[in-house]
């Protein structure tokens, strides 16, 4: 029995049975005479020709018991988003009875407002449990419209809307839609984790922008201008930060706009999730609201963080049609429309006046408190830097003075994933290493827990501290 394979030259590695699509081969594309099956023990010849191949029947027979686990070299290379990992780590480690605290996630304790929750429970009340329509219901477009006009200064008509499920489903959409292979994709660090490995679905090439905590982790235009080349595709701005809490200064962004005005082809993409966590006098500016880049910047925001809805799956993309056209073609072959049910929520949150109005604002506040009491208890500890966040929910701190530190008991401290380590077996705190956000000197700590948990957090974490002898003392 003889069976066909399908075998694209452009996938370098992977090769599939077109009656046994299971099966994946791996082989060098250019060259292919012999195919080696992984799990296999045996060779298997194959007949090329032209494009198509043969297989002899013994393999056919063989692998009928057999199943090969190999993935695809894009899945392959992809890293794991290191928020997610370490969290889970946590959250099994209480499940099991230690009493981790947690000040890992990115996502607020507060529950989501009561108007918005009882709106998706009418919906489903009223029927609209059904599909919507790819880029969202008209309604919610409109609204969307609406607060972008209002609270932002920036005009879009609904068709220029992709509601998703989710900011992170904006973003990468985006990132797809406008990147070739060989693009790069400018990333500032340190990053939310995602940026990077979105480029790299795009097989674009991510190019990161360091930044340092002197500049409170604000990159420099100049620094900018100095990467920028043909190649570069999309620059990435995410302000407030997650994780920095870095807010972009209306002057810096302008310069910034007078850098990218200078390269045709560079769009800018800009996360502005956070907007509404911010502290004054820190004041947040739409980069596509300055002259000239409202048709260079595809914006991505969603109702995870402001309004308490991680779990709803709402986010959204505005931009020029032609971008979110092509995202929503992306968008109708993945996921359709995302949940009617959030998206009436949604309308609901954006009817809670101007930036979440009343609710919105008390929970900005209890995230201010919480960041004034972090800043104040860290800047007291020797040994850690700090740059006061202005937006978001997190505190990234620069703890490289410990390491190299040797620890009875635990062994030596050598970076940001040892230093969390460290912390979760002596002080049972989860915090995550700054290495996942692209500058291993830090550790983040998430403040979207109570006040009298965080108290207590610090406390365990100053007693920890006090265990480790630096190499160099403070
Ligand atoms: C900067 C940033 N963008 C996007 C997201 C994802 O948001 P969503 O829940 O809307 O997918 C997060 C979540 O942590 C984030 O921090």
């Amino acid at each position: 029995m003889d069976s066909a394979l399908c075998f694209s030259p452009s996938s370098h590695s992977s090769i599939s049975l077109t009656s046994l699509s299971y099966l994946q081969a791996t082989s060098d594309a250019k060259n292919l005479r012999t195919i080696s099956f992984r799990k296999w023990n045996t060779r298997k010849y194959m007949q090329a020709i032209g494009r198509r191949y043969t297989i002899r029947s013994e393999c056919i027979t063989d692998q009928a018991m057999a199943v090969d686990t190999s993935v695809s070299p894009r899945a392959n290379s992809l890293k794991p988003s290191k928020t997610m990992v370490i969290a889970d780590r946590a959250t099994a480690l209480k499940e099991s009875g230690v009493p981790i605290i947690k000040l890992a996630a990115g996502e607020p304790d507060f529950d989501t407002p009561k108007v918005v929750f009882e709106a998706g429970i009418n919906a489903i009340r009223k029927g609209y449990t059904r599909y919507t329509p790819n880029a969202g219901n008209l309604e919610l477009r409109k609204a969307i419209c609406h607060k972008l006009k209002e609270e932002n200064g920036l005009s879009y008509n609904p068709d220029q809307i992709l509601v998703s499920n989710g900011a992170k489903q904006s973003a990468l959409q985006a990132v797809l839609a406008v990147c070739s292979p060989g693009d790069e994709v400018i990333v500032p660090a340190p990053y939310y984790v995602s940026y990077p490995e979105m480029a790299r679905l795009a097989d674009a090439k991510p190019v990161i922008l360091h930044t340092s905590i002197s500049d409170n982790f604000l990159p420099k235009p100049e620094s900018l201008a100095s990467i920028l080349n043909e190649k570069s595709r999309l620059l990435i701005i995410c302000s407030p930060s997650n994780p920095t809490g870095a807010v972009y200064p209306r002057e810096l962004l302008e310069e910034i706009a007078d850098v990218v005005r200078k390269h045709p082809r560079l769009l800018v993409m800009t996360d502005e999730i956070y907007e509404h966590i911010i502290f004054p006098p820190a004041k947040h500016t739409s980069f596509a609201s300055l002259p000239g880049m409202w048709e260079r910047t595809l914006t991505v925001n969603g109702f995870s963080k402001a309004f308490a809805m991680t779990g709803w799956r709402l986010g959204y993309l505005a931009g020029p049609t032609h971008f979110v056209a092509a995202c929503g073609k992306i968008q109708s072959q993945a996921t359709s429309g995302a949940s009617s049910i959030s998206q009436n929520a949604g309308l609901a949150a954006l009817g809670m006046g101007f930036a979440g109005g009343e609710t919105v604002s008390t929970m900005v506040k209890a995230f201010q408190e919480r960041r004034d009491f972090l800043v104040k208890a860290f800047r007291e500890l020797k040994g850690v830097k700090i740059a006061e966040p202005q937006g978001a929910f997190y505190l990234f701190l620069d703890v490289s003075a410990y390491y190299g530190a040797e620890v009875e008991g635990f062994g030596t401290i050598k970076h940001s994933e040892s230093f969390c380590r460290f912390l979760l077996e002596k002080a049972q705190v989860a915090l995550v290493p700054g290495d996942a956000f692209g500058d291993d000197n830090c550790i983040r700590i998430s403040f979207a827990e109570s006040l009298p948990t965080i108290k207590e957090a610090v406390e365990r974490i100053k007693k920890a501290l006090a265990l480790i002898r630096p190499k160099i003392p403070f």
